[in-house]
């Protein structure tokens, strides 16, 4: 009896810890509803979706709507990283949690070119 419940547990242990490590591992699904509230920051310098800055001439900024989500998510990560060293975009993305990003990702690659 004693052993039957042992081995219960166990299982039952055995199972939430797949699941917890499932999850660690899974990378965040991006949201782009979600995304909504972290782009207003974004849009300061990348514009409305779908257009470049609202100054060219200063200096260029590149569009990312109609973007691979794939694409802005691993550049993303590249300026957290320090991989990409653009000053400015290092600082904002290291400010970025992985499901930021994904968001902001999913949400650029779904707007209108
Ligand atoms: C202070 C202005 C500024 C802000 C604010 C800003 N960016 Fe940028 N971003 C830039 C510039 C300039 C570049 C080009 C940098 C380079 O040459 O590597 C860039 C590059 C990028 C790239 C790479 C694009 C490509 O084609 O390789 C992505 C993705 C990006 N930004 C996303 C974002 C997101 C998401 C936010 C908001 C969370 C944001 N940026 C906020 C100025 C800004």
């Amino acid at each position: 009896m004693r052993l039957r419940i042992l081995l219960a547990a166990c299982t039952m242990w055995g199972a939430l810890w797949t699941q917890a490590a499932l999850a660690q591992q899974a990378a965040p699904v991006g949201d782009p509803a979600a995304a909504h509230k972290k782009i207003a920051m974004c849009e300061g310098c990348h514009g409305i979706p779908g257009y470049r800055t609202a100054y060219p001439e200063v200096y260029a900024v590149p569009k990312l709507g109609g973007q691979q989500p794939a694409y802005v998510l691993r550049a993303l990560q590249a300026y957290k990283s320090g991989e990409r060293s653009h000053p400015s975009m290092r600082g904002i993305a290291s400010g970025l949690s992985e499901q930021d990003m994904a968001d902001v990702a999913a949400y650029y690659g779904g707007v209108a070119k």
